[in-house]
């Protein structure tokens, strides 16, 4: 059996609650994984939360309460329930708090420790709480005399310790050997160019640890220091599948199984950690390295990252409320090249809610359905051939699998969106309502009936990673779950196989899939 698709979001910050950026990222990997769920792949969808540090410690000490309890209620109150809300179905969620994270991140440090790439030093520069990073002179910005972080536009703060480091120079070379031979290990190109041109400057080594506040994993051999926020945070895609357990034992098994990662998703402000830090880390340890790490854009308003801090972030209920979380879903992976910023604005999102959504696929299954129910006796007619509908759409199938396996999910709900355009086109041309007035017309009333209705199998099918719930519905009013099965069972290979659909199969008018909006 092959490898199981093993794929991450970053942990998420609990110092506040999720807003469309984070969610961006989720339903990302969420699209993706259940399309290769569909592909018949074993899956692996790993999410969760990055709890220490000062950032939290600081938004916890500002509410007046302890850290932990601060990220346990915001764990279960806000994040959680986003992700359900969002029909996420990830397979696990990983706390940075837990004990099987912190347990294995102190077992993997010893173990560095003992291979001689930790050693004790002193750290004097400068640290950007925000971004939870020491910054290098190349990352600041100068504003009104003083240094500031450019993604936070906040003043940097001195930071001199003695700490423990990591040999990270050490890995420059072999991991730019790396990028270099390997280029689709690190995606899109313009991130990959920019971790070479990181790689071919002065590396310098990682300071690891942190010893003027106790939030955090402490180090086993030096109790009165925590581990840095950021080597303890991209632990997590290995700690949660069983990082350093037994071989033997279930972790050990779990981690062979899925180790390394398919697919590291992060966000382009992060990219440095996962494609330099983090690979470094593993290679010190003797592991393998992560085979993609996907570096997507920021969605902006105004022109800048949508951030909390910076009161630009808007939250997901703000826009499910008013389209349903299917269309939020679809609207941010065909609206915006995933790898390139994008503007999120009310007037898009509408415009596609009544175009795309509304008008090109929900009324072609309200019509088709209604057709069927009164021209056929709700019986789905004889399974007929019609080549320029079940060519156009193995063409459809082939593109959109290879586009979404490549990440380009806009690619592949085009190819699935230009379908659902020629299929109403045909109806158009076919005019089974004019069809149906002759009876010498019957088998070509049915033909194109048939047809019709294949094709909403076909693209219940493809649509369904992207928007589970609507295509569950029309799959209920296709009588599909009765004649074929469930659809989450339903093969990305199948969708692209002409005559699916059984002919007798009871259709029955559902609710409409995409209600009109309301005017504000
Ligand atoms: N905790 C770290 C990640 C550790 S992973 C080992 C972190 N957390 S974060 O909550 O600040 O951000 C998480 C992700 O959300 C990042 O990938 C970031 O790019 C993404 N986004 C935050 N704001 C965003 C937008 N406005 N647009 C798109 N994604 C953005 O960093």
């Amino acid at each position: 059996m092959s490898k199981t698709f093993y794929l991450t979001t970053p942990i998420y910050y609990v110092n506040d609650a999720p807003h469309l950026g984070h969610a961006y990222t989720t339903i990302a990997g969420d699209v993706l994984t259940r399309w290769h769920r569909q592909r018949g792949e074993s899956v692996w969808y790993l999410t969760g939360t990055d709890e220490h540090g000062q950032k939290v410690m600081r938004t916890a000490e500002a509410n007046g309460v302890a850290p932990q309890e601060w990220t346990d209620r915001l764990v279960e109150d806000a994040w959680k329930p986003l992700w359900k809300h969002l029909n996420i179905a990830n397979d696990d969620f990983i706390r940075t708090t837990s004990e099987r994270h912190m347990s294995r991140v102190q077992r993997f440090l010893e173990k560095l420790k003992e291979s001689g790439y930790i050693y004790e030093g002193e750290y004097d520069g400068l640290y950007c709480v925000g971004c939870e990073e020491f910054k290098l002179p190349g990352d600041i910005l100068e504003k009104d005399g003083e240094k500031t972080c450019p993604t936070h536009s906040r003043a940097l703060e001195e930071v001199a310790e003695t700490n423990w480091f990591f040999k990270l120079s050490a890995f420059a070379k072999p991991l730019l050997e790396r990028y270099q031979q390997h280029p689709e290990t690190c995606e899109p190109a313009s991130a990959r160019n920019e971790v070479i041109s990181f790689l071919s400057g002065d590396v310098v080594d990682l300071s690891i640890s942190r010893s003027s506040f106790n939030w955090g994993i402490p180090v086993s051999w030096d109790p009165g220091q925590v581990v840095y926020v950021w080597f303890d945070a991209l632990l997590n895609y290995a700690t949660a599948v069983g990082l350093g357990d037994d071989p033997a034992s279930e972790g050990g098994k779990k981690f062979a199984d899925t180790w390394p990662a398919s697919v590291h998703l992060v966000g382009k402000d992060i990219l440095r950690f996962h494609a330099v830090i983090w690979p470094a880390m593993l290679m010190a340890a003797g592991l393998p390295l992560p085979e993609k790490v996907f570096a997507h854009g920021w969605l902006l308003v105004g022109g800048e990252k949508m951030s909390k801090s910076k009161l630009t972030g808007i939250a997901p209920s703000d826009i499910t409320s008013h389209f349903g979380v299917d269309a939020y879903r679809y609207y941010f992976m065909r609206a915006i090249s995933f790898g390139s910023d994008g503007s999120f604005s009310w007037e898009d999102i509408s415009a596609r809610y009544t175009s795309e959504l509304a008008n090109d696929f929900g009324n072609l299954a309200s019509r088709t359905i209604a057709m069927i129910e009164k021209y056929c006796d709700a019986k789905v007619p004889a399974v007929a051939d019609e080549p320029i509908l079940s060519d156009a759409l193995a063409d459809a199938v082939r593109v959109a699998d290879e586009k979404m396996c490549a990440l380009d999910f806009q690619g592949g709900l085009v190819a699935i969106m230009d379908f659902c355009k020629r299929v109403n086109g045909y109806v158009t041309e076919q005019a089974p309502w004019v069809l149906a007035k002759d009876d010498s017309k019957r088998a070509e009333l049915d033909r194109v009936l048939y047809a019709t209705a294949e094709s909403l199998r076909a693209l219940a099918i493809l649509l369904h990673a992207t928007m589970p719930e609507t295509t569950e519905k029309l799959w209920e009013s296709l009588g599909a779950h009765q004649s074929i099965g469930a659809l989450g069972d339903q093969r990305i290979a199948s969708a692209g196989m002409w005559g699916g659909l059984p002919a007798g199969t009871h259709v029955v008018k559902g609710e409409v899939l995409f209600p009109r909006l309301l005017e504000e």
